[in-house]
């Protein structure tokens, strides 16, 4: 699927100032101080993001985890050309993550950063992200909840006075696929089951490491308390025997 398709290529510029120099509220108060504890324990030598976007994550593993070679793939122009602008000695190509353009084992850590929601194919997604791994290394996944993807987005109910109740779900099982429009961002995400995403993975013959929710610990007082009362991302570590 090409950009003109998802959205992604229009919607560059304003994705790009969302993000900052520190992420957006899931990625700055709840992700990425999850997977700074993970790599705290952990050394990693070659470090693929698949949807890098405009590239703070792979940045962020130079910077933050000491990790030699980092490499971000992505289909979407602009915002590799965003990543080539911040980083230029950084390696970043454009490719699809259904057909990634390495040999089979070639890094010890596959991130993919709130990504897999973004991605057509799941399955050779999955099937690619595994070849290019080396036995022992670490496919590192940040995804939106299921049960947020089901509706949208959070999808809060409010009673008379503005106040949120609870959070609405439907249509669960049902894999579709939904135009998401929010500060000059119009992108196509895909909805699948928890179970879609855990057989694909079982299958290709990973193993479940780690599997956080991780509160938000910091950010405003009220998104903090919203987030940590219906949390719309997990963390998970699959390891290549
Ligand atoms: C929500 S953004 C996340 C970007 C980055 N990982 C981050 O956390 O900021 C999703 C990214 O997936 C990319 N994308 C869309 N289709 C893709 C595909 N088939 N393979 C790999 N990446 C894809 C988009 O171009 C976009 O950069």
């Amino acid at each position: 699927m090409n950009e003109e398709e998802n959205g992604w290529s229009q919607s560059a510029p304003a994705w790009i100032e969302s993000q900052g120099d520190n992420g957006d509220f899931s990625r700055e108060f709840v992700l990425d101080p999850a997977i700074d504890r993970i790599m705290a324990e952990r050394r990693f030598d070659h470090a693929l993001d698949v949807g890098c976007g405009e590239g703070r994550f792979c940045r962020r593993m130079r910077t933050h985890y000491g990790i030699g070679t980092v490499t971000g793939i992505d289909p979407t122009e602009p915002l590799l050309a965003a990543a080539r602008k911040h980083d230029p000695h950084g390696t970043y190509l454009r490719a699809e993550a259904e057909a990634l353009p390495f040999p089979e084992e070639s890094f010890d850590l596959v991130v993919s950063y709130l990504t897999l929601i973004d991605i057509p194919d799941l399955a050779k997604a999955i099937a690619e992200m595994t070849r290019v791994l080396r036995p022992q290394g670490t496919l590192l996944i940040a995804n939106l909840n299921p049960f947020i993807t089901a509706c949208g987005g959070t999808a809060w109910v409010k009673d008379g006075a503005g106040r949120k109740q609870f959070v609405r779900v439907d249509r669960y099982l049902e894999e579709h696929a939904d135009w998401q429009a929010w500060r000059g961002i119009r992108i196509l995400n895909h909805h699948r089951p928890m179970s879609r995403y855990m057989t694909l993975l079982l299958e290709a013959g990973l193993r479940l490491t780690r599997f956080e929710e991780p509160p938000a610990i910091g950010g405003p007082p009220a998104a903090r308390e919203a987030y940590n009362r219906v949390p719309y991302a997990h963390l998970m570590e699959w390891t290549k025997p």
